[in-house]
């Protein structure tokens, strides 16, 4: 029971239904309620997040859905307030939600790029600077933004995608400097490619995914379960020293 008695509030979690091919947020909240956390999951995704707090509470857990669109202040006000005015308190917010944009920079409209920093960027802000304060009254948490490899690297598409994760990147450096000091860590986590609802489409196409395992060392697409452990490391007190740090996952991507 690594996160037993600990609050945690997961963006980007409507995934998380057994038998369908999950997120990581959806994988990190079966995970977490095994090791005995509390849940909060949130997402624009209403009807699947219903389906995911249906099952976790049917197994057992407590786990509550709200309905948060992560570029909205009221609506991290609200998911805030709900998470503190059901379990007493907030002591993990995990940044997860995001969408993809597979284009290049000339194909890249001032609205993708609106939209792709909004989530990326906006979203992570807004979420710590409204779980922050909660965290402090306690005397401390742990915050964990999912950036993404694309935060690291490079690539020849995903322009505005990789704009934002790397504000996600040096914003969790920023907030981890700024409230070291009271208990508080903030940690950026970069997934390489992995197969969830996301991805999966066009993980179908055989010559773009044949491409794709050619990059991985490992020679194989990541599980979401395999990026919810690292959720779980950094969550838990076993990383009471850990902050400002960037837990890459990849199977070797960025080592190349
Ligand atoms: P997923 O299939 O679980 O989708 C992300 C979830 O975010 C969806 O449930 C969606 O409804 C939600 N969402 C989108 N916009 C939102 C908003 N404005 N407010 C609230 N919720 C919103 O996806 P996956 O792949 O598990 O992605 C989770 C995170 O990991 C994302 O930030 C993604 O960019 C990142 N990531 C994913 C990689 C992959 O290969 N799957 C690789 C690197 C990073």
């Amino acid at each position: 029971m690594r996160l037993e008695g600990k609050v945690a509030l997961i963006t980007g979690a409507a995934a998380g239904v057994k038998g369908d091919i999950m997120g990581f947020g959806g994988a990190a909240a079966w995970l977490f309620a095994a090791e005995g956390a509390k849940l909060v999951l949130a997402d624009i995704n209403e009807e699947q997040g219903r389906r995911t707090e249906a099952q976790l509470c049917d197994s057992g857990h407590d786990a509550v859905f709200t309905r948060l669109d992560v570029t909205s202040e009221d609506d991290w006000q609200a998911a805030v307030a709900l998470t503190v005015n059901t379990y007493g308190k907030l002591d993990v917010l995990i940044n997860n939600a995001g969408t993809g944009g597979r284009m290049r920079l000339m194909e890249t409209t001032e609205e993708l790029w609106d939209a792709q920093m909004d989530v990326h960027g906006k979203g992570v802000f807004l979420g710590m600077k409204y779980a922050i304060p909660e965290m402090r009254k306690t005397g401390g948490g742990s915050i964990i933004n999912v950036s993404s490899i694309y935060g690291l690297v490079g690539s020849a598409t995903s322009t505005a995608y990789h704009a934002g994760k790397g504000a996600s990147r040096i914003l969790s450096k920023s907030a981890a400097i700024q409230y070291a000091g009271e208990g508080i860590r903030v940690n950026s986590i970069h997934p390489g490619f992995c197969r969830t609802p996301m991805t999966n489409a066009s993980y179908q196409n055989a010559e773009h995914y044949d491409a794709l395992l050619q990059r991985i060392p490992m020679g194989r697409v990541g599980q979401p379960e395999e990026l919810a452990q690292g959720m779980l490391y950094l969550a838990s007190d076993e990383s009471r020293y850990v902050t400002g740090a960037e837990l890459v996952i990849d199977g070797g991507v960025t080592a190349t």
